[in-house]
């Protein structure tokens, strides 16, 4: 791989350790696949910084950074943490727990991290441009942000997200080459199916498409109109279910305004038909649990937008979470603080709902809650859920999710 003079004088160590380590690092995973440089990210935006996922080796490791004087090179923002930073208590946090992430936030503080702790980072102070390269890791922004903005970047895992903010580079290849970018795998709408797309179809669309490809890049033609809540609730089930970091639909993103540019003139290697049985076939994998009564409502997985929040307030307005139900909405303090501000919050509140910010109910522990059972509208909080919170799921549409939190049982779809 080709290494600039900057860069070789980086790797001996010119510019202190921090920095020698992340570009050693950088080289050698650019090695491994083929990379013929490096090349500048725009931001990054990095999941080893809730609890869950970094523990205590993280706390070493920025420890470590921070004592070196590290800071990061270019705008970076950070995934959730494991805690809701102004109301661990309410969300019965254990105290210990509750100080390991807030020790986490001072360290990557000192780092210059930009604590947004969001999965959707896009919503707030890390907005890429088209084109753009960047070094993000969490799934559901990396497929956003290669979708639906038609930025470029892989699939990072957690510290080399930490290496790229560190050099503000990343190897060249994969999904920051164009070639790479091109669609493989057809999905296409029946008609029928088309004309009533109903919206909580996204997400079973995804998780479905997602089983199905794996890491393939899939293209999908026959949907006529996308929301960007429907475009982000479609790429976060693909990219849980499947390891989808970039997807194209026909005529809605930006990379495919005609079906041949989203495969760059070639054929596609498979060919899908979905029709409602298929979706109704997903429909019924992504729910695990058997009986209807449910605890735990979790809604806004990715984190919920200005839009979401509107629309939950107008559903729960004047009504009341039905008692032994929890109804927990994730969202970031960008979108909460706007939603407060616009009376949607005091809405939500009102009815007995809570906000979960910064965090979501897969990333914070949850054992003095006892939950047996959680519907949610998210199709990654359904691929996810029994493994992670180790409750029943429950998958179905956001009205039927906040008729649940008002009457404890749950219709299916
Ligand atoms: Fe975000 Fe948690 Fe869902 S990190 S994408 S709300 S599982």
């Amino acid at each position: 791989m080709h290494l600039t003079d900057e860069e070789k004088r980086i790797l001996d160590g010119a510019f202190g350790e921090p920095q020698r380590i992340a570009l050693n690092v950088l080289s050698k995973l650019g090695e491994a696949y083929g990379a013929d440089r490096m090349i500048e990210i725009a931001s990054a935006h990095i999941v080893a910084c809730s609890y869950q996922i970094a523990g205590e080796a993280g706390i070493e490791i920025y420890s470590k950074l921070v004592e070196q004087g590290a800071r990061v090179k270019v705008r970076t923002t950070s995934d959730p943490g494991s805690i809701d930073f102004a109301r661990w208590r309410a969300f019965r946090t254990p105290t210990e727990y509750a100080e390991r992430q807030i020790k986490i936030a001072e360290l990557l503080g000192k780092l210059g991290v930009i604590p947004t702790w969001t999965c959707t980072p896009y919503t707030t102070f890390n907005v890429p441009k088209f084109g753009e390269h960047l070094g993000w890791s969490e799934s559901s922004a990396v497929v956003f942000a290669n979708s639906v903005i038609g930025a470029r970047t892989n699939r990072l895992a957690a510290y080399i997200d930490v290496c790229a903010a560190l050099v503000g580079k990343v190897p060249r290849f994969g999904l920051h080459l164009p070639e790479r970018r091109r669609g493989e795998v057809l999905f296409e709408l029946a008609p029928d199916l088309a004309d009533d797309f109903e919206d909580h179809f996204f997400p079973v669309l995804g998780y479905l498409v997602g089983q199905t490809v794996g890491d393939r890049i899939p293209v999908i033609s026959g949907i006529g109109r996308a929301t960007f809540d429907q475009l982000k609730a479609f790429g976060a089930a693909s990219a849980a279910s499947g390891s989808v970091a970039l997807y194209h639909i026909v005529g809605i993103t930006p990379e495919a305004r005609t079906l041949e540019e989203a495969f760059g003139g070639r054929a596609p290697a498979e060919h899908i038909a979905v029709g409602r049985a298929e979706i109704d076939r997903t429909l019924e994998q992504m729910s695990t649990g058997k009986a209807d009564a449910v605890d735990v409502i979790g809604l806004g997985c990715p984190h919920a937008s200005i839009d979401q929040l509107r629309r939950y307030a107008a559903l729960l307005e004047g009504k009341r979470v039905h008692s032994g139900t929890e109804l927990w909405i994730c969202a970031n303090t960008v979108v909460e603080e706007m939603a407060r501000k616009m009376g949607y919050v005091d809405t939500i509140e009102a009815a007995g709902a809570k906000l979960l910010v910064g965090t979501c109910h897969n990333d914070c522990p949850l054992g003095a809650w006892n939950f047996r059972r959680l519907a949610t509208d998210s199709g990654k909080f359904a691929y996810y859920t029994p493994t992670t919170v180790g409750t029943e799921c429950i998958f179905t549409s956001t009205e039927a999710c906040i008729e649940a939190a008002l009457t404890g049982r749950v219709a299916r779809p």
